[in-house]
């Protein structure tokens, strides 16, 4: 047979957007990164030079408020987080050629070089704003730094310029009473100098660039609306105190992280080629460049990706990237992810729970080329992942495998369905159309009717049936034969989204799987002796699951400095469900660290009629000798729930933003354990 599809050799450049470096990695992330990792693992098994890499986006406010919460410097914060994010990257088998940090000398020169080429192209405008500032921590208020009482309906505690209650949007300016959210203090207005990236100027270059091929059809759309309503000049300074990069020639001026952030992508890629002797940066990045640079991002981050990031490159002389491809926002059981319902699940909670294969596995199902959301429906995660990947695929081997081992001693026979095994080989074709488009759905869906195929095919063959007829040995042989090379074929195309699998089904047959050498079938070939591939996911681990994220409730996590930590209110319940709650006052008799816990605190809280073991998420802001002989306000009627470090009796009371911002409530002096609370 020939080699279907042969293509010269590609040379290309893929990253995802650079996860903030002030909060854990979680599910809806793992969407973008499981995607990008996708669709390069299939490049590289085609033989193209496909380089993957990312960084953490290390600068900005949030991550200097964060550092100086938990006492320490911007610097140790974002290198800790770094190794997080970089364990649970590498755990879901997401393979980067190179992962770095926007908080690196390579990234510090080319966002000083690129600044510069922009300020001598005459695209940098300096002029004077008012902002808020906060006179007691000395430093400006972006929106979301600023609370207050929302002009419409009077719900306290609004961030910035749009109420969580009853969705209105205002200016800071109009909230009642505002305050910063750092300190507390009032807000003035100062006036300070801002340097400004003149995008309007790009109007022109945008609306080709846009709808050259670049974008999906639907963002290109959307683009189109945006640069018709005209475009404003983009704020690229910040003031001191941030973590950043100081603007040359700028004392006290850094770039706003979004200037940065981006050209991380060049930067983690400069530090890739400085240790890789076959990588040329030029060769990628120059104008007239013939490599391929795509981006992977979410649609919350278009603008950065299509409109300031190729008018930069643009003006800097850089290559603009080939294609910018923006994916929807997870959803779990149809709704955004919420800490409450233990759906705003961390990528570490998973992984002490399943198997990431599951999830890659699953996000490939639902995957199409465009914007839409996807959602996690866990109840279908389950029974999708159980019939595709363990009943249909895997099955087929562990159906045949047994009868190699034991009657051939490994030996595979002859092909005998040539024509059936040109079918499964014909369908890489389609299958790599699908991956090359992004069309993942589709191809997992072309793999599993390839699945049944081959399931019918056993099932009418019935080996078990025909080995126990004297004389049939050979024909045994080979409808094993037939099926393992349906299966091998199979397991190539996985390859892509189960990585771990694939390794594991290439010891099993002790081959190689590789697109282009996927029609050399196995014959009178030996195999290995055949281990479970795949467990089963067991629905009781989903809710443990579930129940854990829960446990992670108290924890700050946003991840996204630019949106505030602010659940909506959950569904509304009546005053009888109300009335169900039983709140006690409760002494803290004892607080202690828990071994192995990072979070947790066991107390043993006295209620007037006995004493209860309750665990609290509430280490990162006290220390147990603090609490001791403490009064709080406990939930004495929750069922009990065994927790990984024993059984859990209820639940304190607390409030706050988290890290050492959490307050546990305490009634007054006056009030005594077992009281009822109203
Ligand atoms: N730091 C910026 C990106 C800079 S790129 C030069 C950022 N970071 S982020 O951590 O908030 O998000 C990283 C990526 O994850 C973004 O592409 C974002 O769209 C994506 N997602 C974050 N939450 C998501 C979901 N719930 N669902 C799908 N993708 C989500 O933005
Ligand atoms: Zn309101």
């Amino acid at each position: 047979m020939t080699q279907a599809n042969a293509q010269p050799t590609r040379d290309i450049l893929v990253t995802s957007a650079l996860p903030y470096a002030n909060g854990p990695i979680h599910l809806g992330h793992l969407l973008e990164y499981i995607q990008t990792d996708i669709w390069v693992r299939f490049q590289k098994m085609r033989g193209h030079n496909c380089h993957y890499v990312c960084a953490d986006d290390a600068h900005g406010t949030a991550i200097m408020l964060r550092a100086e919460r938990e006492g320490i410097t911007p610097e140790a914060l974002i290198e800790r987080i770094n190794r997080e994010h970089q364990a649970d990257f590498s755990d879901f088998h997401i393979r980067f050629d190179n992962y770095h940090s926007t908080h690196s000398e390579e990234n510090r020169e080319l966002s000083e070089y690129i600044y510069r080429q922009l300020k001598a192209n005459g695209h940098i405008a300096v002029r004077s704003i008012t902002q808020a500032y906060d006179p007691e921590k000395n430093m400006f208020l972006a929106d979301r730094f600023i609370k207050g009482t929302c002009p419409k309906c009077k719900a306290e505690d609004q961030y910035g310029d749009n109420c969580e209650v009853c969705g209105a949007t205002y200016t800071p300016a109009e909230l009642i009473n505002p305050r910063s959210a750092v300190s507390g203090a009032t807000p003035v207005n100062r006036e300070s100098e801002h340097y400004f990236f003149k995008l309007p100027e790009f109007v022109d270059f945008l609306a080709t660039w846009t709808r050259s091929g670049t974008l999906q059809p639907q963002v290109a759309n959307k683009l189109a609306e945006w640069l018709d309503a005209g475009l404003q000049e983009w704020d690229i300074s910040r003031d001191a105190p941030y973590f950043g990069f100081e603007i040359p020639d700028a004392p006290g001026k850094y770039f706003y992280v979004w200037l940065d952030a981006p050209i991380g992508y060049l930067a983690s890629f400069k530090h890739l080629c400085n240790r890789r002797d076959d990588l040329d940066f030029q060769h990628y990045w120059r104008p007239d460049s013939t490599a391929e640079v795509y981006h992977f991002i979410g649609k919350d981050i278009i603008n950065f990706h299509a409109l300031f990031w190729p008018s930069m490159l643009h003006s800097a002389g850089f290559r603009t990237p080939s294609a910018v491809w923006a994916h929807g926002f997870v959803t779990v059981n149809g709704k955004k992810m919420s800490k409450s319902r233990g759906t705003f699940i961390m990528a570490r909670t998973y992984l002490d729970h399943l198997d990431p294969e599951y999830l890659r596995y699953y996000f490939a199902a639902k995957l199409t080329s465009n914007v839409d959301d996807m959602d996690l429906n866990l109840e279908d995660f389950t029974a999708r992942v159980n019939s595709d990947l363990v009943g249909k695929v895997v099955n087929i081997a562990s159906r045949t495998a047994g009868f190699v081992n034991k009657k051939f001693d490994g030996q595979l026979g002859e092909v005998t369905e040539t024509e059936k095994l040109a079918i499964f080989i014909k369908a890489g074709e389609e299958i790599a159309d699908h991956y090359e488009a992004r069309e993942f759905g589709k191809a997992m869906r072309r793999i599993m009717e390839l699945a049944d195929i081959a399931n019918q095919y056993v099932n009418d063959e019935q080996p078990w049936v025909v080995a126990k007829q004297a004389g049939e040995e050979a024909r045994v042989q080979a409808i094993c034969t037939n099926a393992l090379n349906m299966f091998r074929l199979l397991m190539t195309y996985l390859a892509p989204v189960l990585p771990k699998t694939a390794a594991a089904s290439q010891a099993f047959l002790a081959t190689q799987f590789d697109w282009h050498n996927r029609s050399n079938l196995l014959e009178n070939h030996r195999i290995n002796a055949f281990t479970p591939l795949m467990q089963r996911v067991d629905m009781a681990l989903v809710e443990k699951m579930l129940d854990a994220s829960k446990e992670e409730l108290p924890a700050a996590t946003t991840s996204n400095p630019t949106e505030v930590n602010v659940e909506p209110i959950a569904d509304e319940i009546d005053f009888t469900d109300f009335a169900k709650v039983d709140l006690r006052v409760a002494r803290i008799a004892k607080a202690e660290r828990v071994e192995g816990a990072d979070k947790l605190l066991r107390l043993t809280l006295d209620i007037g009629n006995g004493e209860r073991n309750v665990f609290a998420g509430i280490k990162s802001a006290y220390e147990p000798e603090q609490l001791e002989g403490r009064l709080t306000v406990m939930v004495a009627n929750l069922k009990p729930r065994k927790m990984k470090f024993g059984l859990s009796e209820g639940m304190v009371l607390a409030a706050g933003p988290g890290g050492k911002d959490i307050f546990i409530l305490s009634p007054d002096s006056g009030a005594t354990p077992g009281m009822r609370v109203m």
